[in-house]
């Protein structure tokens, strides 16, 4: 396994829409398990192919504290939507940033395993979320796009200065 480099905005390669998965082979298997040794490796909670500039309808989540509920959606598609929340939400290609988003509430999600076999499944409340966020991530979109461009712009800022503190300390 190997841990993958997250691109990170404002990288253009994260607008990149991803293709459907239709080989269900032991190359797949082995990028869902480099995924979650990326996601795990960051502290994250959610990683989308299109992060580790492989552009396929992949993404990987794990909502538990103890990190040990890993879930891994291959062509997943919303298929319904109900309520709403808002909820502060972070992306490994934003480090350091954090902003409300308002998206659904619960999520229906088609998709189909590592192994090619489909099911469907409901989530709710912060996975619901996370899955929305990966979800954009694979149709090129990040969340930024949802703010206003006055949040935007001072949240982008706030990213660049503290990337150069990084960069200097
Ligand atoms: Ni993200």
């Amino acid at each position: 396994m190997s841990v993958l480099t997250i691109l990170e905005f404002p990288d253009p390669r994260l607008r990149t829409q991803a293709a459907p998965v239709t080989a269900f082979d032991a190359e797949l298997k082995q990028f869902v398990a480099d995924m979650f040794e990326t996601m795990y490796d960051a502290n994250g909670v959610g990683l989308a192919a299109t992060q580790v500039n492989v552009h396929k309808r992949v993404l990987v989540a794990d909502m538990s504290e103890e990190r040990n509920q890993p879930l891994a959606l291959v062509n997943a598609e919303i298929i319904g939507k109900e309520g709403t929340q808002v909820y502060q939400e972070g992306c490994l290609s934003f480090p350091g940033i954090y902003a409300d988003v308002t998206r659904a509430l619960k999520v229906t999600v088609k998709a189909q395993d590592v192994e090619g076999k489909a099911f469907t499944m409901e989530a709710e409340g912060p996975l619901a979320v996370c899955i929305q966020h990966e979800l954009d991530h694979l149709a090129g979109k990040v969340f930024v796009d949802y703010l206003s461009p006055l949040k935007r712009n001072m949240l982008l800022k706030r990213m660049e200065k503290q990337r150069k503190q990084a960069a200097s300390a």
